[in-house]
């Protein structure tokens, strides 16, 4: 499995998370999307801090988060709410076969898979856990759009207000090849002084190597949206938003 980003096990940086990320129109999206289509059985794959996750845990609803980083679960079950989800430590492999109506990876999470065979192998893993007819959705920001070109300290740097005091952030991106893009993270922790420094590397992969893998593992690429109103997918678009159906 790709080793962890600093950022989703070091607890002081876990604890930033949500601050960072908090609900926006992509959980509505999501949130929508479960709702139409009355999805009982769903997995969060991926699921972090759980923020959506414990938002789509309603009842009559049986919902799981997968996530490898025991400091991202570790905060999400401390949370309010947290146990209406079925928490799981681990990667695709844990999902099994559970004739699921739902799986998502949200928040960028398709990501995180450098390698494609890792990408590969994940969702046959995903295909194994849903019925026949259930679906995938999940994001990836578009590599047209070109938008780690805008990350620089000045255009990514926030101040924040966290439990640990005022922390100051910024992204420095240090290469980009092959559709991978290396940057380094700055979390500056003004109370002590520490800037706990981050080093990721991010899969840019193209609309069509996204659909030619989903066809791959035997999937049907439902829809694919460009923003987060289900707008289609233009060649500006930042963010390509994909729904496929389990045959
Ligand atoms: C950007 S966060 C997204 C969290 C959450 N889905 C959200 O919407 O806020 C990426 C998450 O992917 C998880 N992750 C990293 N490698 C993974 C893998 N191989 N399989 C599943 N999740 C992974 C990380 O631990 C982290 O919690």
């Amino acid at each position: 499995m790709t080793q962890l980003d600093r950022h989703y096990t070091d607890p002081r940086l876990v604890d930033l998370y949500d601050i960072e990320n908090p609900h926006g129109p992509d959980f509505d999206f999501f949130l929508e999307l479960a709702n139409e289509l009355k999805a009982q059985r769903i997995f969060d794959l991926g699921c972090g801090t759980g923020l959506l996750t414990r938002q789509l845990a309603v009842a009559g609803r049986e919902v799981t988060g997968v996530d490898p980083s025991p400091a991202m679960l570790a905060y999400a079950h401390r949370q309010p709410g947290a146990a209406r989800v079925q928490w799981i430590e681990g990667d695709s492999s844990v999902l099994g076969t559970p004739a699921a109506d739902l799986v998502l990876m949200t928040s960028n999470v398709a990501q995180v898979f450098l390698d494609d065979a890792e990408w590969a192998t994940t969702l046959r893993h995903i295909y194994t856990a849903l019925r026949p007819h259930g679906r995938l959705a999940f994001e990836s920001r578009s590599p047209d759009d070109r938008g780690w070109e805008r990350w620089n300290p000045k255009t990514t740097f926030a101040r924040l207000e966290t439990p640990h005091g005022p922390v100051e952030t910024w992204l420095e991106v240090v290469g980009a090849e092959n559709g991978r893009v290396h940057f380094v993270g700055h979390n500056l922790f003004k109370n002590t002084g520490e800037d706990l420094v981050v080093t990721s590397t991010l899969r840019f992969r193209s609309h069509k190597e996204i659909s030619s893998s989903l066809s791959r593992a035997g999937f049907t690429v439902v829809q694919v949206y460009g923003d987060w109103q289900r707008g289609p997918l233009t060649h500006t678009s930042q963010v390509m938003i994909f729904v496929a159906c389990r045959k």
